[in-house]
């Protein structure tokens, strides 16, 4: 394909390109991509659902700290090649020595984020670096560029998360270490999918940070300082979605989400469950809430009116009295019935109809099992009636 700038810019007059007419930069021909039930087909016009583990991620060899530059605890020499890499510095003026209890609970999840951040991307570039097969980059300058770009964005989460970690500390409060790590990604094309829907939601969520700044009276301190990363984290998105031959901008206001659904989402796909060391993550996770995993079913899910299928599994006799709740942008929540439930042992199918086209809900949409019909007022009311999610769902 052609049809992005940057890959426009880069193959050049590279006529035989190594790729297939609809795939993105790295794909190297493993086609078994497309079979993998519940994953984006990444291609220009796929949009799906974020889904079960894949088979990849069964069996894995769990990713670990600390990285050979000493990530998470850097020397200072260290410290200063990170900064180099990442084309700046931590925030250099004094931190506050006191911080409300509920800003240092977002400082913890920001951290477990950021540190997930580090692992996932330090996966990615090594095989891309290594030809591990499904992430080679044919084209030298590609890959250069590819490798370049990461290694900044690998640097840049690793600063975010020292200056999550260094708030913490400076303030009296407990830091957040690394977990073991395995990823939902198979090949090239499904990592970066991958990349962007866990950025959209990170996207989503540092908004909520920065409103539950507002109301703990911390946000003078770092409202400016979540901006300056929902921005970092926006420009790192644009990337990905390019790669994806998906226009860099996905919408006018980008979808609101809530810590429990990031929280979660890193807990259901990344983190080995029991793997997180230390009282820091003792407290997020007796703070934040894990959900039960809900599987978005559809595949290729385009801007049309439609029923979306779900799984999940549950022993709950009552599912039928829950709601499906879809939220896009900064809209209100919409809420709908659970039709057509089928419960099979421990797995339970079901649908909900979803008008996208009618509500122009492009990009990602968080859908979310909630235990009463709300009417939900807010994306944080949604999580607080939330048993399963999110189910992500990306279009265009
Ligand atoms: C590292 O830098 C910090 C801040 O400048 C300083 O306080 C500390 O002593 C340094 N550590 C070492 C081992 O040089
Ligand atoms: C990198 O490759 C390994 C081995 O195939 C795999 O387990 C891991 O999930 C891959 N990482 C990413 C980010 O896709
Ligand atoms: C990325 O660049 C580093 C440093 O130049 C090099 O060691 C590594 O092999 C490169 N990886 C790729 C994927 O090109
Ligand atoms: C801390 O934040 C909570 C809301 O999360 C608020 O009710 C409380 O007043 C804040 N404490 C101070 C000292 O500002
Ligand atoms: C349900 O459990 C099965 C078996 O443990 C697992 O393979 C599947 O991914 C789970 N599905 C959900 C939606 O959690
Ligand atoms: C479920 O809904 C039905 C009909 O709306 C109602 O009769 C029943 O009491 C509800 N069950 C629970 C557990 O709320």
């Amino acid at each position: 394909m052609r049809s992005t700038i940057i890959s426009a810019t880069l193959v050049g007059a590279a006529a035989a390109s190594p790729w297939g007419p609809m795939n993105g930069w790295g794909y190297g021909g493993s086609s078994s991509s497309s079979s993998v039930a519940g994953w984006a087909q990444p291609t220009h016009t796929s949009s799906s659902s974020y889904a079960s583990a894949t088979p990849s991620s069964s069996g894995q060899v769990p990713f670990k700290f600390p990285l050979p530059n000493g990530f998470p605890n850097p020397s200072n020499d260290s410290l200063l090649q990170i900064e180099l890499a990442a084309q700046g510095t931590l925030p250099n003026g004094a931190l506050p020595t006191s911080i409300n209890a509920t800003t240092a609970g977002l400082f913890q999840a920001i951290a477990f984020n950021e540190i997930s951040e580090v692992a996932f991307f330090t996966s990615l570039l090594s095989n891309i670096t290594n030809d591990v097969p499904g992430y080679e980059i044919q084209q030298k300058v590609l890959k250069d560029f590819v490798n370049r770009t990461l290694t900044a964005v690998i640097a840049q989460e690793e600063l975010h998360a020292l200056g999550a970690n260094g708030i913490l500390t400076t303030s009296g409060n407990l830091p957040i270490q690394p977990c073991q790590y395995v990823f939902p990604s198979f090949d090239f094309d499904s990592a970066i999918d991958t990349a962007r829907r866990f950025t959209d939601v990170v996207l989503g969520t540092l908004q909520d940070v920065q409103v539950a700044l507002d109301a703990d009276g911390d946000g003078q301190k770092f409202i400016a300082l979540i901006g300056s990363v929902i921005g970092q984290e926006g420009e790192q998105n644009g990337f990905y979605r390019s790669l994806l031959d998906l226009i860099p901008s996905s919408n006018p206001f980008l979808t609101r989400s809530a810590g429990p659904f990031l929280f979660s989402l890193l807990n259901q796909y990344f983190v080995v469950p029991g793997s997180c060391p230390g009282p820091g993550n003792a407290a997020l996770f007796a703070a934040v809430p894990v959900f039960g995993k809900l599987i978005v079913n559809s595949q290729d899910i385009t801007l049309s009116n439609q029923y979306i299928n779900f799984e999940v599994n549950s022993t709950i006799t009552d599912l039928k009295n829950y709601s499906v709740v879809f939220i896009n942008q900064q809209n209100v929540p919409v809420v709908k019935p659970i039709e057509n439930l089928v419960v099979s042992g421990n797995k339970a199918t079901f649908q909900a109809y979803y008008p996208a086209l009618d509500l122009v809900a492009d990009g990602l949409t968080i859908a979310a099992v909630t235990k009463n019909a709300g009417p939900f007022a807010s994306v944080d009311a949604v999580a607080g009636a939330t048993v399963f999610g999110p189910g992500l769902i990306e279009i265009n």
